[in-house]
Parts: C-alpha cells; sequence; structure tokens
C-alpha cells in the first residue's frame, strides 16, 4: 500500500502545479483595471484605424452592424443591446477573447495596447455620457 501511495503523489501534485500554472494565466491573461487610456480622445483616434482594419467587415465602419448579413454582429454604438458586459474591461475582454460563438478572439493578433485604444474607440461611438473627455 505504501509504494503505490509514494507513486501516487508526485503525479498527483504534478497535476495539480499544472492546473494552478492554467489558473495563474488566465489571471495574468485578463487585466483587473481598465488601462486608462480608454479615457483619451487621441488614443480612441488611433483605435478607430484598428478598429476599421479589424472590425468593420462585421461590424460596419459605423459599428451598427447594419449592412451585414452574415452574421448578426453587435450594434457597437447600442451598448444597451449587448449581452457580455459594457464597461471597458467587459469590452476589452469581448475583443481579447471574443464573445458568443461568432465574434472572434483577437488575442494572438492584436496587442493588449492597442486593444485599449480600439476599447476607446468603441466607447467614442457609443453613449454620449461614456465617451472619452480627455485629451
Ligand atoms: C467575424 C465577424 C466579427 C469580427 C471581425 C468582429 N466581431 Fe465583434 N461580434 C461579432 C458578432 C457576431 C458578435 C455577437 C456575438 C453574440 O452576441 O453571440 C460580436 C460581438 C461583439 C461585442 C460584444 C457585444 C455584446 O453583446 O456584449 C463587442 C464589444 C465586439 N463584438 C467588438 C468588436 C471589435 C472591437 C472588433 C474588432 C477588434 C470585432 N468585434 C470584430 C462579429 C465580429
Amino acid at each position: 500500500m505504501k509504494s503505490r501511495y509514494s507513486l501516487t503523489a508526485p503525479i498527483l501534485a504534478a497535476s495539480l502545479s499544472a492546473l494552478f500554472a492554467g489558473a495563474n494565466y488566465a489571471q495574468e491573461a485578463m487585466p483587473t483595471e481598465p488601462d486608462p487610456i480608454v479615457y483619451s480622445k487621441s488614443a480612441a483616434e488611433r483605435g478607430k484605424s484598428f478598429y476599421l482594419i479589424n472590425c468593420q467587415q462585421c461590424h460596419d465602419a459605423d459599428g451598427r452592424a447594419l449592412a451585414n448579413i452574415d452574421f448578426i454582429a453587435a450594434d457597437l454604438t447600442a451598448p444597451d443591446t449587448w449581452y457580455y458586459g459594457t464597461t471597458p474591461l467587459h469590452i476589452f475582454r469581448s475583443i481579447k477573447f471574443g464573445a458568443g460563438l461568432e465574434m472572434p478572439p483577437f488575442e494572438d493578433t492584436i496587442d493588449d495596447q492597442t486593444i485599449w485604444q480600439i476599447v476607446a474607440h468603441v466607447l467614442n461611438i457609443g453613449p454620449e455620457e461614456t465617451r472619452p473627455t480627455q485629451e
């Protein structure tokens, strides 16, 4: 009995640490605070150019997603119709990790700093009260 136990314990320890390493990675990948540039108008300007390259084929140039018939993409100007959260952190998460079945994750193609600029742009086409106001 004792010898079987001593074989099992290291295996168990190794798989547990692999599990926790995975959990740590997920925490590192998702920030806990929004980058302050989401409140910056110039960041939103820069974000717009990245938006037009990466997002307009589904959400349209104006964010309303009216023209696309292949996907029913979210109307990015109307956060009261969204499902996956409307705060800057939620928008970051939807872009980085995807949302629902058809919104693709961009974690491998867009770096975090650029994603925050795109978040600033998305806020900037949304309701007046959440638009960036700082330079
Ligand atoms: C291949 C098409 C496609 C591309 C490209 C795409 N999206 Fe989406 N997006 C969708 C679809 C479809 C949904 C709705 C998902 C759902 O509700 O199941 C969505 C949802 C979202 C949501 C979440 C809305 C909610 O309900 O919470 C945000 C935010 C968003 N997209 C922003 C973006 C941004 C910013 C980009 C570019 C970086 C982008 N999307 C690129 C198709 C796309």
